[in-house]
């Protein structure tokens, strides 16, 4: 009824000489993306420090009862409030997450390969529609470098970074090292920079040095690190600073948390390090603060 909104013509305020802001976004190369998939990244990394802390969970897919992850059900839940996001199966968030959280998912989309073969042969197992209907906020696969199923692995994050265009859903790649492959900047710059020249939101890689600082500057999307085999404590949190200090946007880290000796403890330090960017010696002393406090009770 335009007629009827006649009277209140002189009331309108049209802020004009105000000019429209144009909306930038906080992430490397998330410029050009569209609303659907800017909004889903924004809710994996923080707006504030342009950072995450995801945790990786998704190890039984290949390896089975991981060490400190024997009950995901005992494990995670508690982890939930200090972390940004997580990063599991299908099954475990299922079976073992209370729908009622409010942090986002990213999904492991991938399957076919465990520990007794070779876990480059994998295949895409969940569709982007189980995805959407999970309430994902990314989906991710692997893709490995100068494997026997190199191109398998490519094909894969093609499949998930076509399908997810169709429904703003954003795709993490990550960059999976075979046991013959030198963990060094010459390598994670190839497949990292492979990633994200075929369209992938954000990748994960290990940290290494020397050159790190180079794997992330020659890789126009954001890096998140993986966290790898247990470390002591300190030595995971020297790792996630100096990865933060030479360009990285968070950490997916899994067993150097939820196998800590304390691993609400370690989420919390590991945050600190990520969004903060405290020192490893005093993100330690929060983490043996909190440790100390838990077992005075
Ligand atoms: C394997 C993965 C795992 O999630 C990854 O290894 C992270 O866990 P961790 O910090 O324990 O290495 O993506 O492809």
């Amino acid at each position: 009824m335009p007629d009827n909104d006649k009277s209140s013509d002189d009331k309108k305020d049209y802020g004009i000489g105000v000019p429209m802001k144009q909306h930038g976004f906080f992430l490397k190369g998330s410029a050009h993306l569209g609303w659907g998939v800017k909004n889903r990244l924004a809710q994996i990394f923080n707006p504030k420090s342009g950072r995450t802390v995801m945790l990786a969970f998704d190890h039984g897919y290949i390896m089975g009862p991981t060490t400190g992850l024997e009950r995901i059900d005992l494990v995670v839940p508690p982890l939930i409030k200090h972390i940004d996001c997580l990063m599991c199966t299908r099954g475990a968030l299922r079976t073992c997450i209370d729908p009622t959280v409010h942090k986002p998912v990213v999904l492991r989309s991938s399957t076919g390969a465990t520990v007794l073969r070779d876990l480059s042969n994998e295949v895409i197992g969940v569709t982007l529609a189980e995805a959407c209907a999970m309430n994902a906020a990314a989906v991710t696969t692997q893709v490995c470098i100068g494997a026997d199923y190199e191109k398998e692995t490519l094909a894969n994050i093609s499949y998930l970074i076509n399908e997810g265009a169709k429904y703003g859903m954003p795709v993490l790649g990550v960059t999976a090292v075979g046991k013959e492959m030198a963990r060094d900047a010459r390598y994670f710059s190839l497949a990292c920079r492979v990633i994200a020249e075929l369209g992938a939101h954000f990748v994960k890689t290990y940290y290494c040095e020397p050159g790190f600082d180079e794997v992330v500057a020659s890789c126009p999307i954001p890096i998140v690190i993986a966290g790898g085999k247990k470390l002591p404590e300190l030595d995971a949190l020297k790792m996630a600073w100096k990865a933060i200090d030479q360009g990285a946007c968070g950490v997916d880290m899994g067993r150097n948390i939820f196998a800590a000796d304390d691993p609400i403890a370690m989420a919390q330090a590991v945050g600190a390090v990520v969004h903060k960017h405290e020192s490893p010696e005093k993100a330690f002393d929060m983490y043996n603060t909190l440790k100390n406090k838990k077992s005075e009770k």
